[in-house]
């Protein structure tokens, strides 16, 4: 049977993603966070979760072929996954400060704190230069996915009030607007406006983001969610 290999995967951000995420933190916000930062959050942040997207180049250019019958399956790890286990050993066990770049292409990135009773996203991002395809997209599907995988009753948000694409987005996705922050953010005293969702196992909600993720899977592929 022939399937159509996912060109997109999400999953948990470890310590070799930091640079690819710090380089799309830098072309995306005003104020970057240092690589300490996002260390810290992956390590001692109980609340804290962040995932990737990664583009899966080879199997979205070259499906593999079918297995021919009876061939037999061996069990393979791919190399940028196998690296990615050895860093995370060698840093917990081994007392390394610096993991090997992951090697894959992260093209974006989300943070979310799973708060008492609230998924809070803290931020999301998607290189520049894949903007427009569905990617921050995909990475609000995994959120709201991962809030309802952690039975939080809403997902929440701040967004500056300038930032009408992400806005855009988040409206798509059912969440209002339902007060402001005003002069927030510290660099040009933007206001915020914090938005949230209705409770996402409500029947109209799950209605709404079943319908969305289909339409998005229609228009831009399959992608593979891997995180619990
Ligand atoms: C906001 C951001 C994450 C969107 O990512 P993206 O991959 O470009 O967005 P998608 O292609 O998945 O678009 C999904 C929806 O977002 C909205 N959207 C995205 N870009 C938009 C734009 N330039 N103008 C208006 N709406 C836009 C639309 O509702 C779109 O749905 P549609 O295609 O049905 O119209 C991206 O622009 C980004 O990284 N910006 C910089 C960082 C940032 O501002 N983060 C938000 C912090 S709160």
């Amino acid at each position: 049977m022939q399937t159509t290999a996912a060109r997109y995967q999400v999953r948990p951000m470890d310590f070799g993603d930091i640079s690819q995420v710090m380089e799309i933190e830098q072309e995306s916000f005003l104020n970057n966070w240092p690589t300490t930062a996002f260390k810290r959050e992956l390590q001692n942040n109980r609340l804290a979760r962040y995932l990737v997207a990664v583009e899966r180049r080879e199997e979205a250019e070259e499906p593999s072929a079918p297995l021919a019958e009876h061939e037999p399956r061996t069990a393979t790890v791919p190399p940028q996954r196998l690296g990615r286990w050895l860093g995370e050993f060698k840093r917990l066990f081994g007392g390394e400060e610096e993991a090997e770049p992951s090697g894959e292409p992260v093209v974006g990135f989300v943070g979310v704190w799973l708060a008492p009773g609230e998924a809070h996203i803290v931020n999301i991002a998607v290189r520049e230069s894949h903007r427009g395809r569905g990617i921050g997209e995909l990475l609000l599907i995994a959120a709201v996915a991962l809030a309802l995988l952690n039975d939080r009753e809403v997902v929440t948000l701040e967004v500056r009030a300038s930032n009408q694409a992400a806005q855009a987005l988040y409206e798509k996705y059912g969440f209002k607007n339902v007060g402001v922050r005003h002069r927030y953010y510290s660099d040009n005293h933007e206001d915020a406006v914090i938005m949230t969702t209705e409770p996402i196992r409500s029947p109209s909600y799950q209605a709404l983001f079943h319908r969305l993720r289909q339409e998005h899977r229609e228009r831009c592929g399959q992608y593979q969610l891997d995180f619990d």
